[in-house]
């Protein structure tokens, strides 16, 4: 015995001697009442120095897998870890019907997946290759300097302050007035949206978007048992007339609208829109979720305000931004900005869920911002990415044949092709080596079988050339 210890990895080599003798116990190898080798023998044996099998054998006494007697050495203690019998529950069949239908709407696992080799179109992440390491690891020093050992304790459910401080200024410069409302951070827009359905709906509730809109919200809306009214996006928007006819005929829970840069079509409703749009869910006083997640990498025009600034002093806005496409969505920071009286609701719905998000990440994204790094990075990244989707509609009109290109920005380019199935047309391209995302996933009625979304935001241009030429000669092949 103990011959097979092998040293491997950084891991101090106390902690692996530990790891093994712990292992040896937990296995039924080393009963209880043994004795171990002296820790001379056993540094023989493994090769270790003996001051680290004593380390080893101090940190197994501290963790009640053995004991000292003075004068005779170390023995195994009794650590009961197996039952005789051992009961086998089938989980699957204890899933609840919220759990299957999660796994079923979860396109990660249910959508064709990229491995090495391909070339995915399917994300719409920022390109990592683009952060400005240099700074995040200043800003990260820097708050740990000055908050300490502070920033890992306990925090707040509303967040970090001065976060929410910054963010109040941040969206009075886009022209917010913050009277009577507040701010909650989030783990990014996906439980901001979460937290206000729950706040707001309950199962059988209609609620109204855009058609198509955000597949991840379209999930939320569903796993809440929601009924989804999808008003159709037209070349120039949300269709209005479709939306006060709808707006009239039904008494809505709440409205969801991306007005910048939407996911998928990637267009920017123009402000004369955004008013028409404001002026027909205040008449109805239906509460408007705005999902602002990607307004500040406006490409071109000038400044659209959201529709959260033109309701004034008004409170039938709940923003929700977030800095998963504007800077780092591993952070998972987004924000809520809505009436105090619903910010109150919704913090302890935050509380009972995860009590609050991480501080540390909060701390050192706030010394990011506020060091004007992110001004410098997203001047930086509009240029880039509006010059990405320039390339990416001009490869696309020469390679692809299509009915139409949709989007003025953003991450990604939506194509509507002319009678061709684009779940068809994923198949083939698959086999060559190329990945999207079919457009049906996007849409509240099962329609836009003949769609598909392109991410451009991590491919190369030459990927960009080779995956589309490659899609265009399906389509041919198809047709
Ligand atoms: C429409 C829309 N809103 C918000 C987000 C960001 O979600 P999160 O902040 O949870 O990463 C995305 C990401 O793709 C999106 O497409």
């Amino acid at each position: 015995m103990y011959q097979d210890f092998k040293l491997n990895g950084n891991r101090p080599a106390y902690l692996q001697i530990k790891d093994y003798l712990k292992a040896l116990v937990l296995n039924g190898i080393l009963q209880a009442g043994a004795r171990l080798p002296s820790t001379r023998e056993l540094s023989t044996i493994t090769g270790v120095s003996r001051n680290t099998i004593i380390q080893a054998y101090q940190y197994l006494e501290d963790d009640g897998f053995i004991y000292t007697v003075k004068g005779q050495g170390a023995f195994i203690a009794q650590v009961e870890v197996k039952q005789e019998k051992e009961l086998r529950l089938n989980w699957p069949d204890l899933l609840t019907g919220f759990a299957r239908q999660a796994t079923e709407l979860d396109i990660e696992k249910k959508e064709l997946r990229w491995e090495k080799g391909l070339i995915s179109f399917k994300s719409i992440a920022p390109d990592e290759n683009l952060f400005e390491m240099a700074a995040v690891k200043k800003a990260f020093l820097n708050r740990i300097a000055l908050n300490g050992a502070k920033l890992l304790n306990y925090g707040y459910a509303r967040g970090y302050k001065p976060l929410i401080d910054y963010l109040v200024l941040y969206m009075k410069n886009k022209g917010v007035n913050p009277d009577g409302k507040e701010i909650l951070i989030t783990n990014g827009f996906t439980e901001a949206f979460n937290l206000v359905l729950h706040a707001l709906t309950d199962p059988g509730d209609a609620v109204i978007c855009e058609n198509p809109t955000h597949n991840t919200a379209l999930k939320i809306m569903k796993l809440l048992g929601l009924r989804i009214n999808g008003v159709p996006m037209t070349e120039a928007g949300i269709d209005l007339e479709t939306l006060e006819n709808a707006l009239s005929r039904c008494r809505f829970k709440l409205g969801y609208l991306i007005p910048s840069y939407h996911n998928p079509t990637g267009l920017v409703m123009p402000l004369e829109k955004r008013l028409a749009v404001f002026e027909r869910f205040s008449r109805h006083q239906v509460p408007l979720i705005e999902d602002g997640f990607n307004e500040e990498l406006r490409f071109s025009g000038s400044h659209v305000a959201p529709l959260t600034a033109l309701a004034g002093a008004g409170n039938n806005i709940v923003y929700l931004g977030s800095f998963s496409k504007i800077l780092f969505p591993g952070i998972r920071v987004g924000w809520i900005m809505g009436d105090s009286s619903l910010i109150s609701g919704l913090e302890s719905i935050k509380r009972s869920r995860n009590i609050h998000t991480s501080t540390l990440d909060q701390a050192v994204l706030y010394e990011y911002l506020q060091s004007g790094e992110f001004d410098k990075y997203l001047k930086k990244v509009r240029k880039v990415y509006r010059k990405h989707h320039e390339t990416a509609v001009k490869l696309a009109r020469k390679y692809i044949p299509c009915r139409k290109i949709w989007g003025e920005g953003g991450l990604h380019i939506f194509i509507e092709l002319e009678g061709i199935d684009a779940r068809k047309l994923l198949a083939a391209c698959y086999k060559h080596g190329v990945l999207f995302l079919p457009g049906d996933l996007f849409f509240t009625d099962n329609s836009g079988a003949n769609t598909f979304r392109l991410g451009i935001s991590r491919v190369s241009t030459a990927e960009m050339e080779q995956g589309f030429q490659i899609i265009g000669d399906c389509i041919r092949s198809l047709a």
